[in-house]
């Protein structure tokens, strides 16, 4: 274990710090006509710096090639904390490929309380035609705000998105070293993860304020027997494919109230309902309107994630559009946008 984490150290080029976490799907496009297939895999990625770069590794040697690669900034939090870039890679692969990509390296951000310094994202991306839908498995679809924030005297539960393209069920748990999907997987001491993908954070001491990091994974499930079939088929019942879902959730000094649009921000009319779906035709600006109050405050700032080329822009009074247009390459498939708002008054009044 050690000698592979030095080896693994030296093969990394990019001795990044400050890492954030990252998030991985994939959407499997057309065969072409050598009988090759081009998948389409998306990644956030999120440092303290939009500089630091890292990159996917194929141990396995069978992840075909990257035929294109484009990262750009997704959204930036304002005082300089960190930066989210969303990854577009392009990889021409045989047909009915199964693999695993890996993104590792150092460090995760200091003083993190579950004391993790490595990090380690793995992908497992299955190709093979499935039975039940005639054509290659779609990974389920997610993003993540980069740091969540908590108070430490406030309950909160955060219904984190998943969707499946396919129609799968979807699961999420704690990335597991077993499986070799993290080094260190110490999990976050103060959340608890249901397997609806709730993560619940409990009223708690000041002494547990701070930073902690958060590697999860998910999975999509057929929701019958179904094979796969490459020369001969295979029948499973198991997770299809996963990806991976990392994060840090930081638990901030504690506000006099919890009551949303006080302290803490809340939702107004016209913002869309959580896991709300919308349909955007290709080339037609999608607007989503955002508004947020809390009247004990009064600057904010509204954070998101999803495509890169989403457009954010602030209308002032706590009153945000986000405008996004789609391209024909993004035809057919869902994209899952987040968004948060939050108030950095108050955490200066208070912290
Ligand atoms: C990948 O590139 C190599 C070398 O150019 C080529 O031989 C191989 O067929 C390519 N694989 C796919 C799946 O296109
Ligand atoms: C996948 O399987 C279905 C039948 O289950 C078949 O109709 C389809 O042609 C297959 N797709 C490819 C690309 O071979
Ligand atoms: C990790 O995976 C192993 C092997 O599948 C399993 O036995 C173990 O229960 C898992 N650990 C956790 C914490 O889920
Ligand atoms: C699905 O497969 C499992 C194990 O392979 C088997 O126990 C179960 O009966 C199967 N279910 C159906 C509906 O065929
Ligand atoms: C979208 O715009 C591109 C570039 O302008 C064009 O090539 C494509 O045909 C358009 N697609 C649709 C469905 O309007």
């Amino acid at each position: 274990m050690f000698v592979s984490l030095l080896l693994l150290l030296l093969v990394c080029s990019a001795q990044s710090s400050h890492f954030y976490g990252t998030v991985m799907t994939y959407y499997p496009k057309n065969t072409n006509s050598d009988g090759s297939l081009t998948v389409v895999l998306r990644y956030k990625l999120t440092f303290h710096l939009c500089s630091s770069s890292d990159f996917w590794d194929c141990p396995s040697q069978n992840c075909g090639n990257e035929t294109s690669l484009v990262l750009n900034v997704v959204d930036q939090e304002s005082r300089g904390e960190w930066c989210q870039r969303e990854g577009i890679m392009t990889r021409r692969v045989p047909s009915y490929s199964q693999f695993q990509l890996e993104l590792t390296g150092g460090n995760w951000i200091d003083h993190n309380k579950n004391g993790i310094i490595l990090w380690k994202a793995v992908t497992g991306v299955e190709l093979r035609n499935r039975s039940d839908i005639g054509q290659a498995n779609t990974s389920p679809q997610t993003t993540i705000l980069a740091a969540l924030r908590v108070r430490s005297n406030c309950r909160r539960d955060f219904h984190l998105l998943d969707f499946d393209p396919d129609g799968d069920e979807v699961r999420c748990r704690y990335a597991n070293s077993s499986l070799s999907e993290c080094f260190q997987c110490t999990t976050p001491s103060v959340l608890s993860l249901s397997e609806s993908f709730i993560l619940s954070f409990s009223p708690t001491s000041s002494v547990n304020e701070g930073a902690y990091i958060v590697q999860m994974v998910m999975e999509d499930f057929p929701r019958q027997n179904i094979s796969l079939t490459q020369n001969g088929g295979l029948t499973v019942n198991s997770a299809i494919s996963k990806i991976p879902v990392q994060f840090v959730v930081r638990v901030d000094p504690v506000v006099p109230s919890c009551t949303e649009g006080l302290y803490l921000p809340r939702f107004l009319t016209p913002t869309p309902a959580n896991k709300a779906q919308l349909y955007a035709p290709v080339n037609q600006t999608l607007s989503i309107s955002v508004n947020a109050e809390a009247t004990v405050s009064t600057t904010f700032e509204l954070l998101f994630s999803g495509p890169h080329n989403i457009i954010k822009s602030s209308l002032g009074a706590g009153r945000f559009l986000l405008r996004w247009t789609p391209s024909q390459e993004e035809d057919g498939e869902s994209h899952p946008i987040c968004f948060r708002p939050i108030n950095h008054k108050v955490s200066h009044l208070i912290g």
